[in-house]
């Protein structure tokens, strides 16, 4: 498990459970009448003993008819209540309960959008799919099920023992006696099922891991014939899963068991005895009718004990699934705003900026050793490197995807690491190698890099991205895009994508080779229009090819976690041979290879 591996053993479930209060707390109200209506109508159920006392040793003693049939009469109203209430109970809690799964739901989808993106890095999707549908699912059920009953059962278990020792304490005493060994029974079995709880919930995590990996690689998973080993991976964890399940199912049977059998042998007990003392005349047929009848109705409460505490258990290990993501911190917020350096240098200038990803060998050199880099207002810098070489790193900086681990990055003179996000991410626009489309519209996808852009800005940036493909759409930009984009083809997204970054005119735009689907005539399109987005702003344009480096005005060499080399692209092509290697393009067909590759 990332991060915080599975220690339940020195957990404790009720502190688990505690966390989820504030959840609770709005809907407290409510719970608590739901929980003391279920033990009303438990506390009913303990009645019909005693009304079967006064029939035996009244009406049925005496052989009177009449009162036999009033007692009965009490009998079905007493079963009639105690049915209405329980029906009271669901209707009372299962509004609130969803409402708390909502927001809970709602407060993990926040949470995981505002985690840095080295926590995605680390965290497989799956296993955040799962905390946010099944452990909350089983977190709601507890609320409704297993904590109202361990509530109503251990009350009812409660005052059925005070009625029991009031018929008759020794036989009270009887029923009492498997009472330790039961709750030693029961702190054993806690132990080794939360143990096993959480394995199975991890389980279940990295089974949805698998299945939403070959949804989305569908293409490549039947492209290369990947159907059976695929499968194969699915069924050895589902198999893996399975054992778990079935680990879970003893145990829980085992305990199952033990809780039934005990009492059941508890009450044979006392039922011997209670005939004898009924035999030799010291206790009444009534009240050895009532005590049975009682000691029956105790039976339930104190069976299910088992398995709610099973699902108490799980419970507690969704709780901890849950926090274990919630408790990860935030992308910190910078404490002071925006104080610009005392000589506003402005456009983007990288001073000395140093980053090493935090998964990184300790010993290992960082990904980006020293950048000093200054990108004049109104400029274009196009970055080249070899491939590895650390250009999408250097690119995801500025919009602070990750964190400089040295150094400091600055727009207009202003540092970066005290901006407020919200207004970074409107000063700097990006657009990256994967061009990555939601489930929405055209229209909607394109408008995400500029809330409240208007129609206008909306087909000036289409246009500028040469996307007007979208007008053509069966909806025009009102066209549903599929899932990631993909009923789109690549140039396609990568147009999008580039209309979403020039859509409202950013000050500073950071392109990560946008045009590299292209095909050669689309690609001159794209980079004319281009060319006019890139006069108004200040530019960091990841290239690996030429044409698009034409578009810039200066070019930076990215090799060795250093900036090597900064001029126009014919003085770097007379000075680095390392940048004349990169662009001849000789690399890509294979036919040059040159002696240090550059990627590390
Ligand atoms: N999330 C990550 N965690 C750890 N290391 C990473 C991560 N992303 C990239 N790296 C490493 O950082 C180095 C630079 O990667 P980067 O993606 O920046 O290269 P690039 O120059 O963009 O390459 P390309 O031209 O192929 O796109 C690589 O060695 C890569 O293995
Ligand atoms: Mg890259």
């Amino acid at each position: 498990m990332p991060e915080t591996p599975a220690e339940p053993t020195d957990r404790s479930a009720v502190r688990s459970l505690l966390r989820l209060w504030p959840y609770v707390r709005p809907v407290r109200a409510r719970w608590i009448g739901a929980a003391l209506v279920a033990v009303l109508a438990s506390s009913l159920a303990l009645v019909i003993p005693l009304v079967l006392k006064w029939m035996v040793d009244g009406p049925v003693a005496d052989r009177d008819p009449g009162g036999v049939w009033l007692g009965a009469l009490w009998l079905l109203l007493l079963g009639i209540a105690e049915a209405g209430l329980f029906g009271l109970r669901r209707w009372l809690v299962a509004r609130p309960l969803a409402g708390v799964e909502a927001s809970m739901r709602a407060d993990l989808f926040r949470h995981l959008q505002r985690l840095p993106v080295a926590f995605h890095d680390r965290w497989p999707s799956g296993q955040l799919l799962s905390r946010g549908t099944t452990d909350l699912m089983l977190l709601r059920m507890f609320l409704a099920f297993p904590l109202t009953f361990l509530l109503v059962n251990g009350t009812t278990i409660l005052v059925g023992f005070v009625i029991l020792f009031a018929q008759e304490w020794s036989l009270g005493l009887v029923l009492l006696a498997p009472a330790v060994p039961l709750m030693v029974l029961c702190s054993l079995f806690e132990t080794k099922y939360s143990l096993v709880a959480r394995r199975a919930q991890d389980q279940v995590g990295d089974l949805t891991t698998v299945v939403e990996e070959s949804v989305l690689g569908i293409r490549i998973v039947k492209g290369f014939g990947r159907n059976r080993s695929q499968a194969l991976a699915f069924r050895a964890l589902a198999r893996r899963l399975r054992t778990t399940e079935l680990g879970k199912a003893r145990l829980l049977a085992g305990i199952w068991a033990l809780v039934t059998a005990i009492p059941e042998l508890a009450i044979g007990a006392a039922l011997v005895l209670g005939t004898i003392e009924v035999a030799d005349g010291t206790l009444s047929a009534g009240t050895l009718v009532a005590f049975l009848s009682t000691a029956l109705a105790l039976r339930w409460p104190v069976d299910s004990i088992g398995f709610l505490l099973a699902m108490s258990q799980e419970a507690a290990t969704a709780a901890d699934r849950f926090f274990e993501v919630m408790d990860v911190e935030e992308e910190p917020e910078p404490e002071t705003s925006g104080t610009a350096s005392g000589t506003p240098d402005r456009g983007i200038v990288f001073d000395g900026v140093e980053f090493r990803y935090p998964d990184a060998e300790p010993g290992s050199p960082p990904v980006l050793g020293r950048i000093d880099l200054r990108i004049r207002p109104g400029e274009t810098m196009a970055l080249v490197g070899a491939t590895g070489s650390g250009k999408t790193t250097l690119t995801a900086l500025v919009p602070r995807l990750h964190d400089v681990t040295g150094g400091r990055i600055l727009l207009d003179g202003e540092d970066i690491s005290t901006m407020p996000r919200p207004r970074l991410r409107e000063l700097v626009s990006v657009a990256f190698e994967e061009p990555t489309l939601f489930s929405a519209t055209v229209g909607e996808n394109v408008l995400m890099g500029a809330e409240g852009a208007s129609e206008q800005e909306l087909r000036q940036a289409l246009s500028v991205a040469q996307a007007d493909f979208a007008h053509q759409l069966p909806q025009g930009v009102g066209t549903q895009v599929g899932e990631q984009g993909l009923s789109l083809s690549g140039g396609q997204r990568q147009r999008l994508a580039l209309a979403r970054a020039v859509v409202g005119g950013p000050r500073f735009l950071v392109l990560d080779d946008p045009l590299s689907a292209l095909d050669v005539h689309t690609e001159a399109l794209v980079e004319a229009a281009l060319r006019r987005v890139l006069e108004g702003t200040t530019a960091l344009v990841v290239a690996h090819r030429p044409s698009t480096v034409m578009l810039a005005d200066r070019v930076a060499l990215l090799s060795d976690g250093r900036i090597s080399a900064v001029g126009t692209h014919q003085e770097l092509l007379r000075t680095s041979p390392e940048y004349a290697w990169l662009m001849s393009g000789a690399h890509d067909t294979g036919v040059l290879v040159p002696e240090e590759g550059g990627a590390r």
